[in-house]
């Protein structure tokens, strides 16, 4: 599997999959959520709601993920997962290290041979950028070791500099090791 971060916006990543930091609800949000149902257009929301009436009736728990169509994005599919949120007392690394790791299960469910990643809790649910990318990054390493072949390429695509910065320094760390 190629690891790799870059700067940009997930919603434009030209991947099979992309993954969306969502919340429970499914029923979209502000942050990269939002960005991800304004580029994929309503159809996104319908498809949640859908989920919503049928098999996930609760939502989504924290740590899960579910697959959608990606409808007007470049992306086939979007992975939704929802990441612990520190606000409310959700610290526990292991919750974070799920998120990364279910999704990968699903996208690799769905057929995907490429995924983007976010920066899974970094932003609202208030967790440090470098916490994120080390357990990012732990979580992808371990799920390709446990998976192999299954997925080509994983991207952290990371929406500004000093979040791509803290994804480089857990990549190259993990590289010494
Ligand atoms: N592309 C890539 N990354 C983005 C984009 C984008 N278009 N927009 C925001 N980000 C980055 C943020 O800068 C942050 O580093 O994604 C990371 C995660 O931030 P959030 O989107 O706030 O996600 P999270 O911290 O997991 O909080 C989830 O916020 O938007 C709501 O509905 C969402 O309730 C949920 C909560």
């Amino acid at each position: 599997m190629r690891i790799r971060a870059e700067q940009g916006d997930i919603t434009t990543a030209r991947v099979d999959a992309i993954v969306n930091a969502a919340n429970s609800s499914l029923l979209g949000g502000g942050g990269v959520d939002g960005a991800i149902h304004a580029a994929a257009g309503p159809r996104l929301l319908e498809a949640c709601r859908e989920l919503r009436r049928t098999t996930l009736p609760a939502g989504l728990a924290v740590g899960d993920a579910v697959a959608t169509p990606g409808f007007d994005l470049p992306a086939r599919w979007v992975v939704h997962t929802v990441g612990p949120n520190r606000h409310a007392g959700e610290t526990d690394p292991a919750l974070l290290t799920s998120c990364f790791t279910r999704s990968l299960d699903v996208a690799a469910e769905v057929g995907a041979r490429t995924v983007a990643l976010p920066a899974v809790s970094a932003g609202v649910y208030g967790w440090a950028p470098d916490d994120v990318a080390a357990i990012a990054v732990r979580a992808v390493h371990g799920w390709d070791e446990a998976h192999p072949g299954r997925i080509d390429e994983v991207r952290f695509v990371l929406f500004n500099a000093p979040v791509l910065a803290a994804f480089e320094a857990a990549l190259a760390t993990a590289r010494r090791h």
